[in-house]
């Protein structure tokens, strides 16, 4: 089976989002992903895809801001998980970031989604703070845990 990461495309949209409402707790509004596939030369954000066979599995939503690169949203299909393709999705991001001459890399996770904090650990990722409850839940709120990466 042949695995690729690429760019998106504007046409990427809904496809992104429909692997985003079937894997992910907390999916993003399609005009989210519209935004981030838009493309032209005033786009800050940026995604890239990884596919296998021609077949979406996972992608990472990133941008630049200011001197520091940030991850927006990272999301691996349920099926296809636990194979590495979240570590490739996330070095690619991290690569380009680094292409853009970004010093450093930012994001936000919540507390309890330890899956997604041992997948940036792994990258290098160090934790740098805490917001306090910064997520809504069903039972309430959740604390947002900010990690970063120098680069
Ligand atoms: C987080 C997510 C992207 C990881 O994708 P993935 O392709 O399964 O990750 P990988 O296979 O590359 O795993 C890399 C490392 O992440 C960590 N990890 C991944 N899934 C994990 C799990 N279920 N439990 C604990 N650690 C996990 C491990 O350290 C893993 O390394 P290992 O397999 O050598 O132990 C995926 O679980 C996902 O899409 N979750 C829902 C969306 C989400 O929460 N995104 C993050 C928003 S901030």
């Amino acid at each position: 089976m042949e695995s690729l990461i690429r760019p998106s495309l504007p046409g990427d949209a809904g496809a992104m989002c429909m692997l985003d409402a079937a894997s992910s707790a907390w999916p993003w509004r399609e005009s989210q992903f519209v935004h981030c596939c838009a493309g032209g030369d005033d786009q800050r954000e940026r995604a890239l895809l990884l596919e296998l066979d021609g077949h979406l599995q996972g992608f990472v939503v990133f941008a630049r801001e200011f001197d520091d690169g940030s991850i927006y949203n990272i999301v691996v299909g349920v099926e296809g998980r636990r194979q590495g393709f979240g570590l490739r999705l996330l070095t690619a991001a991290v690569e380009a970031l680094v292409d853009t001459g970004a010093r450093r890399c930012v994001l936000e996770v919540r507390k309890s989604n330890k899956p997604a904090r041992n997948l940036y650990e792994q990258l290098g990722f160090h934790v740098d703070g805490m917001r306090r409850n910064y997520y809504p839940t069903p039972e309430g709120r959740e604390d947002a845990i900010l990690m970063s990466l120098d680069l």
